[in-house]
């Protein structure tokens, strides 16, 4: 179970201070995904350094499993935006990074690495370095980094929006097909309704200034099979659409009064 209690969030800097996140609650499932959506700086990505263990300023309890957040205790796959590949090194030595740095005495487990190579469609590309794959093929390299960890949580942000609309639903399906086999909790971040819909089995809907959860949907639609072809799809994402775009008014409102946009 991830616990998130009363988290608050405030950045300081030369005097000023932001208010990040605001007792935001949320309570996760093991094995489960969770999409969060929410507008620009509405604290998404603080939240993912908070889960990962990256900001450890900060008010409230997060816990993983009963226990406060400890990145060297836990293992907790992060795949920041740009998928955090090194450019020296090859597929095959990015993908055991993650392994590695978690565990120096790590005893390499052969068969896990060509199960994904497999489940990933990476093999032959072994030997490539970063600068010689698509983006797509990027993602994929990142996904057998974070998979291979066999993390107890697997944070993700906004993983798939460098991809084409066509990339992108393929590696969401390739995520899909491999999550299931190893049954990860998962925190993905996203712009895309779509694809909350599709990979989520909560979606988060979160508020700006300051962030906060708004609304936490059970996603009646997760895991339903050929699911981007059904009416209810189209529905569901219709309503999320129309659940954010009211948030986004009232952000604008908010900025307006507190001067950060010009009035109307
Ligand atoms: N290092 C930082 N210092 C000061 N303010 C920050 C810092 N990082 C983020 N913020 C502010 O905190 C808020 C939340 O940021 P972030 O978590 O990146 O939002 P999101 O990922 O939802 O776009 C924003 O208003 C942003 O400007
Ligand atoms: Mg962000």
């Amino acid at each position: 179970m991830i616990r998130i209690k009363e988290l608050s969030v405030t950045y300081k800097s030369l005097g000023d201070s932001c208010d990040a996140l605001r007792n935001m609650n949320l309570e996760l499932s093991i094995g489960e995904t969770c999409a969060i959506i929410g507008p620009s700086g509405c604290g998404k990505s603080t939240l993912l350094k908070v889960l990962a263990g990256i900001i450890k300023d900060f008010e409230g309890s997060v816990e993983i499993n009963g226990e406060p957040v400890m990145p060297h205790k836990q293992k907790i796959g992060f795949i920041p935006q740009n998928y955090g590949l090194l450019p020296w090194k090859n597929v095959s030595e990015n993908i055991r990074l993650g392994v590695k740095i978690k565990n120096k005495k790590y005893a390499e487990d052969k068969e896990a690495l060509a199960a994904l190579l497999q489940q990933l469609g990476l093999r032959g590309l072994e030997s490539r370095y970063p600068r010689e794959l698509s983006g797509g093929q990027q993602q994929r390299v990142a996904l057998a980094r974070a998979f291979l960890l066999k993390p107890d949580l697997l944070l993700m942000d906004e993983p798939f929006s460098a991809l084409d609309a066509m990339t992108r639903e393929e590696i969401q399906n390739v995520f899909l097909d491999v999550w299931r086999k190893h049954s990860v909790s998962m925190i993905l971040v996203t712009h895309h309704v779509e694809e909350a819909v599709y990979l989520g089995r909560k979606i988060v809907i979160m508020s700006a200034f300051p962030g906060t959860v708004n609304t936490v949907i059970d996603n009646p639609l997760f895991g339903v099979e050929d699911i981007r072809n059904h009416r209810d799809f189209f529905e569901l994402c219709l309503t999320l659409r129309k659940m954010i775009k009211e948030d986004w008014s009232k952000w604008e409102k908010k900025q307006r009064e507190f001067g950060m946009l010009p009035a109307y």
